[in-house]
């Protein structure tokens, strides 16, 4: 495989860059030569930031395995397309090659036809990070039906909010998941949503922890029941369905500033072009290196930059079931040696919580295959940065700091692995076709370097969001009505001198616990519908490793009321079934009131300044309209 559009040099990049955003259809319809079209597009590219409308290569026919899998197979059909690391060292690994993987996913492609999906339809798929997971999402591919992965973590409730919203007729789902010392009873959790999702008819059940569940007749069957049906019918081949350049692909659900989560949806071609091209790019990647991104799945990262990109660019994929410290510290940098792992691509928070074991669990350890590492998420910390830098790249791999969204299908501001310059903390310059700006609260944009303000983008790049899902004026308001033709990314940044990029986290009610996207009106929500909670208030507050820990407010005045701890206890039960234990406050305070205008709205910069331990900065109390309030607050802080 051969990446003609790989920049290879601090030029190139200037060249590239002025090309895209000066004649963006000439440069990515060049780009997009690079792949396998059914029928190639008409236009390039159509759009407005008004209703918003955007198309890219319209008129063109693919399907996106084709170009993950299909075309692989003439030349790399014996190259490890998955190599899985099981949450257990002592278990099997499995490898899948190009070959295998073409051939389970037509394989399962049958199944999910034989199970009544269709082209269109939406296929729900709640499992741990297995292969099975990534079969079953190009499956869906095949066959033109689109996935929405629910991350593992998430409660029945949550589940079925997804699913009610997607209307999935299929669940796919296993019976259980390992993570370190714990087994996840996936199928029991999917069993408890499904109580209120009418849509769904089938639920195909892959065996992976052995856990009991219960199959309901009519409506469970099994993974490898289904796929022995497929084989006795003897014709393996499913052909890849002929899919529209703007058909959807998937829908990822996400945390904003309301209490519902959205449904983001990207579609077939400017999806795949903008993963691929960004993964070729961003990590410099390489044929026959093995890239290892630690990310689930279940979130945009593990989509693009473990699933579509790495294998539209023909890569070597490392899937790990479990998590950094189990069986302990040292586990992902065996994994590393093992695997000889070329690119390691993590969040800050994995390193913050690595550095926390000191220098002992990298005793012995090689780490020499490393070539490039990365990050992603969140705001990288300098202290983090240059541990990274130091003691995993050994001062001799670049390090990308990977700017980008779930809404954004890849990464719009990031270095170029030994191309452009890094700076720690920063994420540097715009990749081609991302053109940011900066703007004040009124919308005005500010010229010029050293300023600081909301980051917006200007122009559509290829993987741009395209609507949310079943209810596109959410999408119009929540990304393009906050200033005028522009894309709203809800950051907060600075442009340095050499205006370079460094993004300072959310300006909006979303916070960012280890990486991980939660509203704080979806936490507020669940906190609320706890029996004796009259009301909440959920802020951030800086926390050493999750970058961010969530802060509740709470009043309270129920059973228990004299015994706080039973009752804090509770609420993190009812937190935990309504959205999952990942949204689950890291303080509770329990207040008498909480402070209000006159007009009864809440005045969370407040409540942020004494999570944040600021007290005596709190600024103007006077429009509050009990401000003594604030006094009791600030005096029984956590
Ligand atoms: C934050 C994850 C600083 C940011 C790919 C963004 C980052 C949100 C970085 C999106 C980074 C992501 N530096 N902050 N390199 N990458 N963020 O949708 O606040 O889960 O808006 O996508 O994470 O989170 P999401």
């Amino acid at each position: 495989m051969s990446y003609p559009y790989q920049i290879k040099s601090l030029k190139e990049y200037q060249e590239a860059y002025k090309e895209s955003v000066e004649n963006p259809e000439a440069f990515w319809g060049n780009v997009a030569e690079s792949f396998t079209w059914k029928k190639k597009w008409d236009k390039v590219l159509e759009w407005n930031f008004k209703e918003p409308s955007i198309k890219w290569f319209q008129g063109g026919k693919l399907n996106i395995t084709e170009n993950c899998i299909d075309r692989h197979l003439e030349t790399n059909a014996d190259t490890p397309a998955i190599i899985w690391e099981p949450n257990n060292p002592e278990d099997h690994y499995r490898v899948l090659t190009y070959r295998e993987l073409h051939h389970k996913v037509m394989q399962f492609a049958n199944v999910l036809k034989n199970n009544g999906v269709k082209k269109g339809h939406r296929v729900c798929i709640y499992m741990g990070m297995v292969p099975e997971l990534a079969i079953a999402a190009l499956a869906c591919a095949r066959i033109g039906a689109v996935h929405s992965v629910i991350f593992g973590g998430f409660s029945a409730q949550s589940i079925a909010d997804r699913i009610n919203d997607a209307q999935a007729t299929v669940v796919v789902t296993s019976d259980g998941s390992f993570r370190g010392n714990k087994v996840v009873p996936l199928k029991e959790t999917i069993d408890d949503a499904l109580m209120s999702c009418p849509s769904v008819k089938r639920v195909i059940v892959s065996t992976h922890t052995r856990t009991p569940v219960s199959m309901i007749k009519g409506r469970d069957c099994w993974w490898e029941d289904e796929i022995k049906i497929v084989e006795t019918d003897g014709n393996p081949y499913c052909p890849a369905e002929e899919m529209d350049a703007e058909d959807l692909l998937f829908i990822l659900y996400t945390s904003g500033s309301t209490g519902k989560p959205k449904g983001v949806v990207h579609t077939v071609a400017g999806y795949l072009i903008w993963t691929t091209y960004t993964f070729v790019n961003v990590f410099q990647y390489q044929p026959g290196q093995v890239h290892f991104c630690t990310a689930d799945i279940g979130w945009i990262t593990g989509h693009s930059y473990l699933l579509y990109g790495p294998l539209a660019a023909g890569a070597t994929t490392l899937m790990f079931e479990g998590v950094p410290t189990y069986p302990n510290a040292s586990r992902l940098w065996d994994i590393v040696d093992n695997y000889k792992v070329n690119i390691l691509y993590t969040a800050p928070t994995a390193i913050r919580s690595l550095m926390g074991f000191g220098l002992e669990p990298l005793v012995g350890k090689k780490l020499t295959s490393l070539k490039v590492l990365g990050t992603v998420g969140e705001p990288i910390n300098e202290e983090a940065w240059n541990w990274y830098n130091e003691h995993i790249g050994k001062n001799r791999c670049p390090i990308v700091d990977t700017w980008w969204q779930t809404e954004t299908g890849g990464v719009l501001i990031s270095n170029i692995a030994g191309v452009t310059p890094s700076k720690p903390s920063y994420a540097t310059w715009p990749l081609p076709g991302v053109v940011p700006a900066l703007v004040d609260e009124t919308g005005k944009e500010l010229e010029g370097n050293d300023v600081s303000g909301n980051l917006v983008i200007k122009q559509p790049w290829p993987g741009i969001l395209r609507t949310t899902y079943g209810d596109h004026e959410r999408m119009r308001q929540t990304y393009f009505s906050t200033y005028d033709n522009q894309y709203f990314t809800g950051d907060g940044c600075y442009r340095d001198e050499n205006a370079m990029y460094r993004i300072t986290g959310r300006v909006d009610d979303v916070l960012n616990v280890s990486g991980h996207r939660i509203g704080t009106a979806e936490v507020e929500n669940a906190i609320n519908m706890h029996a004796g909670v009259i009301e909440s208030a959920v802020v951030g507050y800086p926390h050493a490793i999750k970058g961010q820990g969530i802060y509740a407010y709470v009043m309270y005045n129920g059973r228990s009321n004299n015994e706080p701890e039973l009752t804090r206890q509770d609420i993190l039960a009812t937190v935990t079934r309504l959205i999952g234990p990942i949204a689950k406050p890291d303080k509770i305070q329990f207040v008498s009131g909480l402070p209000k205008t006159r007009s009864g709205k809440i005045m969370r910069r407040i409540l942020r300044k004494i999570a944040e331990g600021e007290i005596n900065n709190i600024g103007d109390t006077s429009t509050l309209l009990d401000p003594l309030i604030v006094e009791e607050i600030k005096h029984n802080r956590l």
